[in-house]
């Protein structure tokens, strides 16, 4: 067996030497694991960082290919061991499967039609795609020859699409002329064009013919996927990666304006993600393991595609919803497939859990060995349904906290190896040096407290900048505390040491599992011709954990109406996407704001849960009649 899980740990006792080790040498105990990969060189240093810059680097010196070690390195020994079970929307619809050596010749095979459309190392490639096995093609041929891709979820809006791409100054687009989405068809190609009309950067589109639908066509920009890789050979000479070169960028939303462009690095993420897959969810081969993500999030990233892959694993890879043909749909493929390890989101499970269990009555759930939540806090009622009715009250769940900037888990148990409770994502992984802090920064030294979650020392995988603006990269994570890194979230820690992740302290609400910032909802909103001013926060939502809710000023001579209040919220579905959409729109005639002008967010939350009497101390407002008037609406509605 593959030497990486020579460091799985299966008790408590080795989570305890892991943990220890990794704090008094750090470099010892992340050279043992990255030892087990295959390098085109090895590595001189170990670890160089200073988060004054900030900077971190990790295994300097050091050549690599990932696709090497998520791909050829298995071929070698065992090819025909299944890497991806494909799952189609419909049921009646084709499945698919990918062997280790079928899949690197897929890779291959698109990586050289990339080489001939002259793409080279270090050249950004946006992939706007359904989730089908052609995206995780994509995305490894771009790896391959070092191009780095730059996925974008295929639910966002031509706009959002159009500012990815000009950020990154991506040479080529790769999609799929629609995408089925339950009983939906996505026209992705008319929302692709849209974006291209503001995308020079972008020579070519290589389009995927997946839902056969009627597409607009430029023989001079598109060409199908199918005639990109005619004849092409399924050999393709993997490039040498320093461990610090940029691997991928991936967009996430920021309290302020534009998206922050991720840039994730090629050696550190390899460990790391690899690491915490096999560790987490106590990964064996031969196991199967099912992700419900998108590989537009980075939860595809990580464990959908570059960790289950770098360890050899067998993966379910879904292209549908959890509702279509029924509500059953996800309990159906666990049992088709045999899912040892099945890994989704609080908001998904808490819409599985309106549904009569019924439904659920009659599946095989005995193969399930771990059960993983991602994404945001987890509830009571959803731990307690998961645990239940899809554990049968046996099968440990792992609560998983990181981001998109951390590259991977951070926070979690280790399935069924180190104690679970539940609501709380529990302990640090070994290498990861989480700290509470209060609002000074000031270390909480007490076990058990409440604060301002930060991680002291440097992981492989945490993200190295944001894409041409390291300036704002800096702000966002190392200014707030000095030399700690600030997620942005609130945590408390009880007596054992358990972490229990509380929400955001920032302007970024949580909606259904995305991570969405009210600022560039705000900048939507504000950009509709009647709007003169707004403001977006989120509030409780017992499927989606969070709602939204936008309040806007409208000019005096604009009434409300059904009609201004659909337009508002249409505006945010074109210029960012449906996901953004606000739930709530509420015309006001102000916005409660301090003296100095900032809206007061806080009290505007707590008006939107109903939270009448937790207000506080209003009068110092400069205009607390507001607070009145919106109290009024609300209890109206
Ligand atoms: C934010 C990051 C990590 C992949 C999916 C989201 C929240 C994430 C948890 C969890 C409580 C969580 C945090 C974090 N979050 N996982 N297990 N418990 N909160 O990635 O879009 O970068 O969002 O999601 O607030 O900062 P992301």
């Amino acid at each position: 067996m593959n030497a990486l899980y020579d460091h799985k740990i299966t008790s408590v006792s080795d989570f305890e030497i892991a943990r220890k080790k990794a704090i008094d040498s750090p470099e010892v105990f992340w050279s043992e694991i990255a030892e087990t990969f295959e390098w085109i060189k090895p590595w001189d240093t170990v670890l160089q960082y200073d988060w004054s810059i900030p900077k971190t680097e990790w295994f300097l010196g050091g050549q690599l290919n990932i696709t090497v070690n998520c791909l050829d390195r298995h071929v070698a020994t065992h090819p025909d061991r299944i890497a991806l079970y494909w799952e189609p929307n419909n049921p009646d619809d084709i499945a698919k499967t990918y062997t280790y050596k079928e899949l690197l010749d897929a890779v291959n095979q698109f990586a050289n039609g990339l080489k001939n459309q002259g793409i080279k190392k270090g050249d950004r490639v946006c992939i706007y795609m359904p989730m089908i096995p052609e995206l995780t093609i994509a995305v490894l041929a771009c790896a391959r020859i070092g191009a780095v891709h730059s996925v974008v979820f295929a639910g966002f809006s031509s706009s959002a699409l159009a500012a990815r791409i000009n950020d990154a100054q991506c040479a080529l687009l790769i999609t799929a002329d629609g995408a089925f989405r339950g009983d939906k068809i996505i026209d992705l190609k008319a929302i692709v064009d849209e974006a291209l009309t503001d995308c020079p950067s972008i020579k070519k589109s290589v389009v995927f013919q997946r839902t056969f639908s009627e597409v607009r066509w430029d023989n001079r920009s598109d060409v199908w996927w199918h005639d990109f890789v005619e004849g092409l050979s399924t050999n393709c000479q993997p490039t040498p990666m320093e461990a610090e070169d940029p691997l991928f960028i991936l967009y996430t939303s920021g309290s302020t304006g534009k998206p922050k462009g991720m840039v994730h690095s090629c050696g550190g993420y390899m460990v790391y993600t690899a690491y915490s897959f096999m560790n987490v969810f106590q990964y064996t081969p031969g196991d199967v393991y099912w992700c419900t993500a998108d590989i537009g999030w980075i939860t595809g990233h990580s464990y959908m595609v570059y960790g289950p892959l770098a360890c050899g694993a067998t993966s379910v890879h879904f292209e549908g919803v959890p509702s279509y043909p029924k509500w059953d749909r996800f309990w159906q493929i666990c049992e088709k497939y045999k899912v040892n390890q099945f890994y989704t989101a609080p908001t998904a499970i808490r819409a599985l859990a309106k549904h009569p269990t019924k439904i659920i009555e009659g599946y095989d759930f005995s193969q399930l060995k771990v059960l993983g939540s991602v994404g945001e806090p987890i509830n009571q009622e959803a731990w307690d349904w998961y645990a239940t009715h899809i554990g049968k009250n046996k099968t440990p769940i792992v609560d998983t906290w990181w981001q998109t900037e951390t590259g991977g888990i951070l926070i979690s148990s280790l399935g069924g190896v180190t104690p679970g409770k539940a609501i709380f994502a529990t302990t640090p992984l070994p290498g990861v040096q989480a700290a509470l802090v209060d609002e000074k920064g000031n270390p909480i030294i007490e076990t058990a407290g409440e604060g301002i979650l930060t991680v002291n020392y440097p992981w492989p995988s945490i993200a190295r900048t944001i894409y041409g603006d390291h300036q704002r990269y800096k702000e966002v994570y190392f200014s707030a505390f000095p030399g700690r890194y600030f997620p942005g979230d609130g945590a408390l820690r009880d007596s054992e040491g358990n972490y229990r992740i509380t929400g955001r302290v920032d302007d970024v609400v949580i909606v259904s599992g995305h991570n969405l910032g009210t600022a560039p909802i705000e900048n939507a909103i504000n950009a509709h011709p009647d709007v003169v001013e707004s403001a977006v926060i989120g509030y409780p939502h017992d499927v989606k954990g969070n709602a939204l809710m936008a309040y806007a000023i409208v000019y005096d001579n604009i009434a409300s109406s059904d009609e201004l209040i659909q337009s508002i919220r249409q505006t945010v579905s074109d210029q960012i996407g449906p996901i953004a959409k606000p739930d709530r729109v509420l015309i006001v005639s102000g916005l409660p704001k301090t003296r100095s002008g900032k809206i007061m967010r806080r009290i505007l939350r707590k008006l939107a849960a109903g939270e009448f009497d937790a207000l506080g101390d209003i009068s110092t407002l400069l205009n607390p009649e507001v607070v009145e008037e919106i109290k009024a609406a609300l209890t109206k509605k």
